[in-house]
């Protein structure tokens, strides 16, 4: 391996293994027969071993240190061996008996999270996340951080973000959306009851389809299935898929996580072909990658102008069901702020409250200043002071998500950065894009899309997410943006003062 060329080839060849790897994982989750578990894992786990061979590959290290001094290269190719020398670098900090015990730790604290959320006993988790929590612990002291240990971890999902970054906007949505939830649960009421009938399984299937379309998501690079928990994935920009699933009794599940997955998709879609298998062929973060699933959720499938399009279309779908319900009620009803217990049921506003209590615990889980055993009872604290509710078991409270037992600290805080940064970029959209509301209210997403393409997609891993975020709104990531969006539409949706 000697020049640029080879590094191309080279880097495609770990890209193929790892979106290899995806398509195998996307059919465990929707087509894949029981039985056929047993040899899955061990094939995925092979195909683990190979791409970690290559990527610590010691002569593809000497050639990316021969590369990073090479001043023929262009600002393009500079940035992706750049990117790919600082993750041969951290793979490199990684022991292949660290890697052993994290697989095997993951899968035993996965079955153990399914039994104890089964049987709600939290006993049944405590030793494995206990365990998990050591070895995250481990991980960021191996990879290294500057102040935080959390700093190492939030670093995998969102590069550069820091618990600095995170504590300051999270003290903004203490300071702000707190109180102005507060001031809507103490205001009337939102009857959002209609959701909550039985509607056809084919028939909102076929809408999600036609939503789906009207985004711009492209069915000959992509398709949709169903699984238990909606997902988006690809392996190329000409074949990003998304998942969805549909309860008969609640129509809104399956509206919004079309259109949030759609989101994700358009991204990848967006991304350039040409760069395939290397950084500027990626998506930037976790961030950013939400920012665009929340964009389309919130600021186009959950306002006013789009359902002023769109209801008329659903009610073909199903005239008696909505018979008494009209666009602007329908766009109240998919705009009913309330505390909940389940995360992933949250409203727009709420949700970042679910996950500020998760970020505050894992990050005093990683300090060393809370111990596993204590968890259901800060969990429980924290719902009654952050969302005023009781959580009636560990079912329902500090076992419902999967992701600590998927080893995954670090990873919530994306969540929130990506709406605030979907605020953010939605905002300069709308002023750069003239009327995009009566453009929104005869279906036409279009320009938006082509705005998005322009000035995220296409750049793949170009720029950092913060740097990105300054080029297009002319500064960092501000919090202002998403409480004035939330001021403005809840304040008219609940006639607040
Ligand atoms: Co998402």
């Amino acid at each position: 391996m000697k020049n640029y060329n080879d590094y191309i080839n080279y880097s495609k060849k770990i890209y193929d293994i790892h979106m290899s790897m995806s398509v195998l994982n996307w059919d465990m989750e929707t087509h894949m027969p029981n039985n056929g578990n047993k040899f899955r894992a061990q094939q995925l786990s092979t195909l683990a071993k190979i791409a970690y061979e290559l990527e610590t590959n010691f002569k593809y290290g000497k050639l990316l240190e021969r590369l990073l001094k090479d001043k023929t290269l262009n600002k393009d190719q500079k940035r992706n061996i750049s990117l790919s020398n600082k993750q041969f670098i951290k793979k490199q900090k990684y022991s292949a008996e660290f890697i052993q015990k994290q697989s095997t730790l993951i899968s035993k604290a996965f079955k153990d999270w399914r039994t104890a959320k089964e049987k709600n006993d939290f006993n049944l988790f405590r030793k494995s996340l206990s365990e998990i929590v050591n070895l995250r612990k481990e991980e960021s002291y191996l990879l290294g951080f500057n102040e935080n240990p959390y700093d190492a971890l939030l670093d995998i999902y969102e590069p550069n973000l820091t618990v600095n970054d995170v504590d300051s906007i999270f003290d903004n949505v203490k300071d702000y959306l707190v109180p102005f939830i507060n001031k809507i649960n103490n205001s009337n009421h939102i009857d959002d009851s209609f959701f909550y009938q039985y509607y056809d399984q084919k028939k909102q299937w076929d809408f999600g389809i036609d939503l789906l379309k009207q985004m711009g998501y492209n069915f000959d690079s992509g398709r949709q299935d169903i699984s238990a928990h909606p997902f988006s994935t690809h392996f190329s920009p000409e074949d990003a898929r998304i998942t969805t699933r549909i309860d008969e009794n609640n129509l809104s599940d399956m509206i919004w996580s079309c259109i949030h997955e759609g989101g994700h998709a358009l991204y990848e879609q967006g991304v350039l072909s040409e760069n395939y298998g290397t950084p500027l062929g990626n998506s930037i973060s976790l961030g950013i990658h939400e920012s665009q699933s929340r964009l389309w959720e919130n600021h186009v499938g959950r306002s006013l102008a789009y359902w002023k399009h769109n209801f008329n279309k659903l009610q073909t779908y199903f005239p008696n069901k909505l018979k008494n319900v009209n666009y602007k009620m329908f766009y109240h009803a998919c705009n009913n702020i309330k505390s909940s217990l389940i995360r992933t049921n949250a409203d727009e506003l709420t949700y970042h409250l679910h996950v500020l209590i998760r970020y505050e615990i894992e990050k005093e889980l990683i300090e060393g200043n809370t111990n596993v055993d204590d968890l259901p009872s800060k969990w429980n604290k924290l719902y009654k002071k952050y969302l005023n509710i009781d959580v009636p078991s560990d079912s329902l409270g500090v076992l419902q998500d999967i992701h600590w037992s998927h080893g995954s600290f670090g990873y919530f805080p994306t969540y929130t950065i990506g709406s605030f940064y979907a605020a953010q970029f939605y905002a300069q959209a709308s002023k750069e894009i003239t009327n995009i509301d009566i453009k929104m209210e005869s279906g036409d997403t279009n320009e938006l899309l082509a705005w998005l393409r322009k000035k995220i997609h296409i750049h793949g891993q170009r720029y950092d997410a913060k740097d990105l975020c300054k080029m297009i709104t002319g500064e960092e990531l501000n919090f202002k943006y998403f409480m004035n969006y939330a001021k403005d539409k809840y304040s008219k949706i609940y006639n607040l003062k």
